[in-house]
């Protein structure tokens, strides 16, 4: 008899594992400095160093729900700064990953796991994000790697523009350039209705208008 006890409880503690890995929430985070996070990095205009002053503000706390993709593929707590160990050649600092998903787990407390899968580099510019190129390939790489447990890729947050405004030719190519990126992210992720959550410095709405 407790045999049997036992075994039921096993079976019950791996139905409940499946169904967490199965449930994963996945979201791609993408984009350059803004989406990396620079909140909290002091620029020391003396020395020209770089560093993040470690103040982790409260929407921003590690959830023992809220995982991530570190660089090595492997899923690890979420903690910030998120993008260190990806945009690795920049200080990093607090970014909008962590407040998003605390944010909507407090929304939807039954929401179950989520994985964010930080790809943002600093200082990009859209062209670097164009299929075929390394920030591209990186992001799907870490997309679909995302998935080898199970889960579901829920949306790409994508922050990213500010480069592409030092000049006005890549300034009035990037409603085109960002279009035909959304399309490939769409189509190499097999996700034809992927949802796409884009913030938009209020300098980058005039850009965007239709010409
Ligand atoms: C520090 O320098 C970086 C890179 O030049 C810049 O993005 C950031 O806004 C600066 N931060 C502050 C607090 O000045
Ligand atoms: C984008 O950035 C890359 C790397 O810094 C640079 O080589 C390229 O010229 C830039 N492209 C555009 C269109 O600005």
């Amino acid at each position: 008899m407790p045999c049997l006890l036992l075994l039921v409880f096993l079976i019950q503690s791996w139905a409940v594992k499946a169904q967490q890995v199965y449930d994963r929430n996945i979201f791609i985070l993408a984009g350059q400095s803004n989406m990396a996070g620079r909140g909290g990095v002091l620029n020391n205009t003396g020395t020209g160093i770089a560093t993040w002053d470690g103040v982790v503000p409260p929407q921003s706390r590690p959830n023992p729900s809220v995982l991530k993709l570190d660089a090595h593929l492997t899923w690890v707590e979420a903690r910030e700064p998120l993008d260190a160990d990806i945009d690795s050649r920049k200080t990093n600092g607090v970014g909008p990953g962590m407040a998003f998903a605390n944010s909507v787990l407090e929304k939807h407390p039954d929401f179950g796991l989520i994985g964010l899968v930080p790809c943002a580099i600093g200082g990009s510019n859209i062209s670097e994000w164009e299929r075929g190129k390394e920030l591209y390939f990186q992001m799907i790489k870490r997309a679909k790697a995302s998935l080898r447990d199970g889960g579901t890729i829920r949306a790409l947050l994508w922050y990213q523009g500010e480069t592409d405004t030092v000049n006005l030719h890549d300034a009035q190519s990037y409603q085109r350039r960002v279009h035909k990126f959304f399309l490939d992210v769409r189509d190499d992720l097999q996700s034809p209705l992927l949802p796409i959550i884009q913030a938009l410095n209020i300098n980058d709405v005039d850009i965007l208008q239709p010409r």
